[in-house]
């Protein structure tokens, strides 16, 4: 249906140019391929992923489980302890109560009188009704729709109303660490159900109002959290994947046009402050260890030949295991930051994924449209290869060459967010990867 679809919508405007090209002169048909490829299909495809969403159908189960199973026994089965998103913040008003299931768990998140988001188990601890199903939300806290016991946001049963006997101090259920992250509501994800790790880190622009909120998109696609990580230390893939330059929020390559990218990866630690870097102050204030870093310095080449003046660069800030991305553009005359957040369902290898972008207040519209578009076209290209690949956990370590990448420092960096048993031999890597042949 959505092909038929799309054919009419590309081929009307061609069909009705060529009828009318034929009563005008020949400048009029530059005119509207400019106009066709430059805001119509961009435009188009942006209201298709918008509106439509097009997530990737739901892969066929033995597929999905031999893959999930190259992910091992621990990260085939568990999530990486993280914050990760619910809901969008709109998405839950005052009063209402939603049921979100996510990495396993079921959660009943709802929205108290007061604005203030709380997230307990589903499950109500008396005789196991759906509180997300039918509870209510009174005051600050929800009620089950059973026999209407009210439960707070740390899990407590506050109100038994048909008994007069003290409320017993085991009436308590699971609660869960909310935060809302600029429009997200996000919650913590703990193997043990210990308390945070670390914080999501301040958006200083956002906060003083020099960006502001422009637009956000959600889809689903057949991904492993691990594979965003690694996708950034895996060099070798930009030029095949990467290297050419597409219409935005679409696959349509611009023939002729390649783009010549120069990554960096680095942990985040405390950093010198170089002056010369466009990039020195985040690296300055993000000190902690629970982020990484991509930096791309990419440059476009007509038919070969380098274009003066189109470098542009790039910082991507892995938070955590990627369950929370930020991407910042800086161009002259204004900044971009997309916020990408990767949700894994209960099976691990779907997920949504949701990107919300900012953008200096004064920026034109048309011009973020286009970066974020770009952005959004590239991700895209990784989809086929995230939907059908496997994990290589052995042999130990992969092989790997001079050019791939540091991706032994990108495996290294996601154990720690992972809680292993005891049990050495339970750990995935127990000999970290390393390249005799690589550089990194
Ligand atoms: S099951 Fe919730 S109050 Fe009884
Ligand atoms: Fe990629």
């Amino acid at each position: 249906m959505q092909v038929i679809f799309d054919l009419v919508v590309y081929i009307i405007p061609i069909i009705g140019m060529v009828i009318y090209h034929n009563t005008v002169e020949l400048i009029n048909l530059g005119y509207f391929l400019s106009f066709y490829f430059t805001f119509f299909i961009p435009l188009y495809n942006y209201m298709v992923l918008k509106i439509w969403l097009k997530p990737s159908p739901i892969e066929n189960k033995l597929k999905a489980a031999s893959r999930l199973k190259s992910y091992g026994e621990v990260y085939g089965k568990i999530p990486a302890n993280g914050w990760y998103k619910l809901l969008h913040s709109h998405e839950l008003k005052n009063g209402d109560v939603r049921y979100v299931e996510l990495v396993g768990r079921e959660f009943a998140l709802f929205r108290g009188y007061d604005g203030v988001a709380r997230c307990i188990d589903a499950y109500c601890i008396h005789l196991g009704a759906n509180l997300a199903i039918g509870g209510k939300v009174i005051g600050s806290c929800i009620q089950c729709p059973f026999h209407q016991w009210t439960f707070n946001g740390h899990g407590e049963a506050t109100c038994i109303p048909y008994s007069e006997g003290k409320i017993p101090s085991n009436a308590k259920t699971r609660s869960y660490y909310i935060t809302e992250y600029y429009g997200e509501i996000m919650v913590w994800i703990h193997k043990l159900d210990s308390k945070p790790d670390y914080h999501l880190p301040t958006q200083i622009d956002f906060e003083n109002g020099n960006m502001v909120h422009v637009d956000y998109m959600d889809t689903e696609i057949n991904m492993h959290l691990l594979e965003f990580v690694e996708n950034s230390t895996d060099f070798a893939h930009f030029q095949p994947l990467h290297g050419q330059m597409t219409i935005p929020f679409t696959p349509i390559i611009i023939p002729g046009l390649t783009v010549n990218h120069s990554p960096d990866w680095k942990e985040g630690k405390k950093e010198k402050k170089d002056e010369n870097s466009v990039n020195s102050t985040e690296i300055e204030e993000l000190t902690e260890n629970d982020k990484c870093y991509f930096f791309d310095n990419a440059d476009l080449s007509l038919f070969n030949c380098r274009i003066p003046g189109s470098s542009a660069s790039a910082m991507i800030t892995i938070i955590g295991c990627a369950s929370v991305v930020t991407f910042t553009f800086k161009t002259p005359i204004g900044n971009i930051i997309i916020l990408q957040t990767h949700t894994p369902h209960n099976s691990l290898i779907r997920m949504n994924v949701s990107f919300s972008w900012f953008a200096t207040r004064t920026m034109p519209r048309f011009l973020v449209f286009y970066i974020v578009g770009n952005w959004i076209s590239q991700w895209q290209n990784d989809i086929l290869i995230w939907e059908n690949k496997k994990y290589i956990l052995k042999p130990l370590p992969p092989v790997l060459v001079r050019g791939d990448g540091p991706m032994n420092k990108s495996r290294r960096y996601v154990k720690k967010f992972y809680t292993f048993n005891t049990d050495e031999s339970n750990n995935p890597e127990e000999n970290p990867t390393s390249c005799a042949a690589s550089n990194w």
